[in-house]
């Protein structure tokens, strides 16, 4: 194969596999819905467990700031009075990703 065409393809993967992280639709699915569920609406085994309130409620929404989000997606959630871990911090994402996922966190919202 010549030169230029591993260049070609390299950057197409490069180019792909950039587009595949900062995707927040499946990091969303991979990484969220067990408890927040698909649509937002926690009406997970989990999000039952957690009492989680739904992503789509304006309230719930209004509970939390843009970098309050931010936090508990990198360092988690720890419930103030017994300290128990509620969310727990979300490994393995770049910080637009986390961006990425507070955007899509907002649209969820009805
Ligand atoms: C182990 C279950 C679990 C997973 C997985 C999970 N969460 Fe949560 N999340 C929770 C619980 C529990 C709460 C607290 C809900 C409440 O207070 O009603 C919460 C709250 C939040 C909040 C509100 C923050 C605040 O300060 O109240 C945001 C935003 C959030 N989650 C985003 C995410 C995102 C984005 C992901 C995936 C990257 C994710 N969560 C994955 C359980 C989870």
């Amino acid at each position: 194969m010549n030169p230029l065409r591993i260049s070609i393809i390299v950057s197409a993967l490069t180019v792909s596999s950039l587009a595949l992280a900062a995707d927040a639709g499946s990091n969303w699915t991979d990484k969220c819905a067990s408890c927040h569920g698909a649509d937002g609406q926690a009406e997970t085994k989990m999000g039952k467990k957690l009492k989680i309130r739904s992503m789509t409620d304006a309230d719930f929404q209004a509970s939390f700031t843009d970098e309050q989000a931010v936090k508990a997606i990198k360092e988690g959630i720890k419930d103030p009075t017994s300290g128990k871990v509620k969310m727990k911090p979300i490994e393995g994402l770049a910080d637009d990703e986390v961006t990425a996922l507070v955007q899509h966190v907002r649209a969820l919202k009805k």
